[in-house]
C-alpha cells in the first residue's frame, strides 16, 4: 500500500492495540473495582471473543493499511489460553515491525519463555508501588510486590526488554515515586514510566485533584538531589512517553502525560476490543463492530475498504478536550472501561 491512510486530522494509522480478554486476575481499584467486577459479573463468553484466526486476519488487514506496531493487552492478556500461538502468527505478518505486550506480570514465569520463543521481545509491566501492603490493596487481591519483582527479574533474564508502568494517584501512592525510581534505576535497561491517572471509563473515581503531573513528579525527584537525568528525543513519531536517561546508570524514566500534556495530535493508534470492535480512542463511547461483518462472510477487500473509511472518519481527541468540557458533560459521557479495551 503506497498511499497513506489518514483520519480527519491527517493522522496516519500506525499502531493496533489488541485486547485478547476482558478478564483479569487483579482487581485494581482504578480499573476493575470489586463492587462492579464481582463474582456475578458477566465476562465475555468464548464465542464472543475473536478467535486467533480472526485476530490474525484483522491484523493482516490493518498491516496493509499502514499498521506497523501491535500491542497485546487485556484485561490481563496472559489469561488467554495459548497466547504464544497468536504471537507467532502475528509475528509472521508482513509489515509488522514490533509487537509488545502489556501485563500485570503475575504469570510471566508460567508463560514468559513460550512467548519469547514465539518472537515476543517487549513487555510493559504494571507496578504501582514497592510497598507490599499498599500494592496488595491497590490490586485488591492482596498480591505483594515481591511476587511481581520476581517475575520481572525472570523476564529480564530470558531477554525481554521491559518497561514498568506506575499509575500515580495523589494521596495513594505518590510517596512511592522516589523509592520506585531508586529501585528501578539499578535494573539495567529498564524504563520506569509514571502514568498520570486518567478518567478512563466511569467507575474509577477520577477527578483532577487525584492527578499528579509530570511537572510535580520531576520537582519531587529534583528535590531529592540524587537523580541526574537528561531528556531523550522521541524514539518514533507519536511516542506516548517522554523519556529521560539516568546519566549515571543504564536505565530510564518516562512520563505518560495524557492529562497535563495531551498527545492526541500525533495519536496513530487504533484499538480492538476482545469482542471485535474498533475504537478510535481510549475514551471512546461507541465502537465499530468488525466481528459481525466477518462472521457474516465479508471478504478482505470489502473489509479493507470499510475499515479505511472508519479510519478516515476518525476525529477523536479526548485528552485535548478534557479540560474544555464541563465536569457535568464529562460525567455524562459513557466511556468504555479500561479492562475492556486494555489502555
Ligand atoms: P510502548 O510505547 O509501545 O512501549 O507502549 P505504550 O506506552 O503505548 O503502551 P502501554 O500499554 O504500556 O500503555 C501505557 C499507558 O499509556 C497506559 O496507561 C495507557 O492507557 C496509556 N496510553 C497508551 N496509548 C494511549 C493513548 O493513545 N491515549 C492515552 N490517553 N493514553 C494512552
Ligand atoms: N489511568 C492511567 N493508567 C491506567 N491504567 C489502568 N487504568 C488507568 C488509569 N485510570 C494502566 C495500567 C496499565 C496500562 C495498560 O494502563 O496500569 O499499565
Ligand atoms: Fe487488571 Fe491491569 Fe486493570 Fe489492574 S489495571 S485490574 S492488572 S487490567
Ligand atoms: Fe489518542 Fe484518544 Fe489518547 Fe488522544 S485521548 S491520544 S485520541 S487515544
Amino acid at each position: 500500500m503506497t498511499q497513506q491512510i489518514t483520519d480527519k486530522f491527517g493522522r496516519p494509522i500506525r499502531d493496533l492495540r489488541i485486547s485478547v480478554t476482558d478478564r483479569c486476575n487483579f482487581r485494581c481499584r482504578y480499573c476493575m473495582p470489586k463492587e462492579i467486577f464481582g463474582d456475578d459479573f458477566e465476562f465475555m463468553k468464548r464465542d464472543q471473543l475473536l478467535s486467533f484466526e480472526e485476530l490474525e486476519r484483522i491484523a493482516t488487514i490493518y498491516a496493509g493499511m499502514g499498521v506497523k506496531k501491535l500491542r497485546i493487552t487485556g484485561g490481563e492478556p496472559l489469561l488467554r489460553k495459548d497466547l504464544h500461538e497468536l504471537i507467532a502468527s502475528l509475528n509472521a505478518i508482513e509489515g509488522i515491525e514490533d509487537i509488545g505486550l502489556t501485563t500485570n506480570g503475575l504469570l510471566l514465569k508460567k508463560h514468559g519463555q513460550k512467548l519469547y520463543d514465539a518472537g515476543l521481545r517487549r513487555l510493559n509491566i504494571s507496578l504501582d508501588a514497592l510497598d507490599d501492603e499498599l500494592f496488595g490493596q491497590i490490586n485488591d487481591r492482596g498480591i505483594g510486590t515481591s511476587r511481581i519483582l520476581e517475575q520481572i527479574k525472570y523476564a529480564q533474564s530470558i531477554g525481554f526488554e521491559i518497561k514498568i508502568n506506575m499509575v500515580v494517584q495523589k494521596g495513594l501512592n505518590d510517596h512511592e515515586i522516589v523509592p520506585m525510581t531508586r529501585y528501578f534505576k539499578d535494573l539495567d535497561g529498564i524504563t520506569l514510566r509514571f502514568i498520570e491517572f486518567m478518567d478512563v471509563g466511569n467507575d474509577n473515581g477520577w477527578n483532577f485533584e487525584k492527578v499528579i503531573t509530570k511537572k510535580e513528579i520531576m520537582e519531587m525527584l529534583e528535590a531529592e538531589g540524587e537523580f541526574d537525568l537528561e531528556p531523550l528525543n522521541p524514539q518514533y513519531y507519536g511516542e506516548v512517553a517522554k523519556v529521560y536517561r539516568h546519566k549515571d546508570a543504564e536505565s530510564y524514566i518516562g512520563f505518560i502525560t495524557s492529562v497535563s500534556e495531551s498527545f492526541c495530535s500525533t495519536c496513530t493508534r487504533a484499538r480492538l476490543s476482545s469482542d471485535g470492535k474498533f475504537y478510535g480512542c481510549l475514551f471512546a463511547v461507541d465502537g465499530f463492530d468488525i466481528k459481525t461483518l466477518m462472521r457474516q462472510g465479508i471478504d478482505d477487500d470489502e473489509l479493507t475498504d470499510i475499515l479505511t473509511g472508519v479510519w478516515n472518519e476518525r476525529d477523536d481527541r479526548y485528552s485535548e478536550i478534557r479540560t474544555e468540557i464541563t465536569e457535568e458533560s464529562r460525567n455524562a459521557r459513557k466511556k468504555i472501561n479500561m479492562s475492556y479495551i486494555g489502555g
